[in-house]
């Protein structure tokens, strides 16, 4: 469905969606870079567990949202691809950390 205009190959840049290694160009969001490797899903609603997938590809929407080395909420489409980077799938709703002092 989506595919790279060949003006737009750069660098290679490898990271790894649920631990699969994807090829990503350098400057490429990872919302770009995994609908390039043909994933349209990144994220399940907390709800239904309905799958969901980048949309506006601008920060608005949300649809997105994927964890990022450990760190939930974090939206695929203004994050850069790093070498390295490891993300996955968002479940539902991100685990909120508990906290100590409360
Ligand atoms: S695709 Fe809409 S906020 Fe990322």
């Amino acid at each position: 469905m989506f595919r790279r205009a060949p003006d737009r190959i750069r660098d290679q840049v490898t990271f790894t969606f649920d631990g699969m290694p994807i090829s990503a160009s350098a400057g490429d969001s990872v919302a770009a870079a995994l609908l390039a490797a043909g994933i349209r899903a990144c994220r399940t609603t907390p709800v239904s567990g309905a799958p969901r997938g980048p949309y506006c590809m601008m920060g608005v929407c949300f649809e997105c949202l994927v964890t990022i080395d450990g760190v939930g909420n974090r939206q695929a489409c203004l994050i850069p691809v790093r070498p390295g980077m490891r993300v996955e799938t968002q479940s539902g709703a991100r685990a909120i950390a508990e906290e100590s002092h409360l």
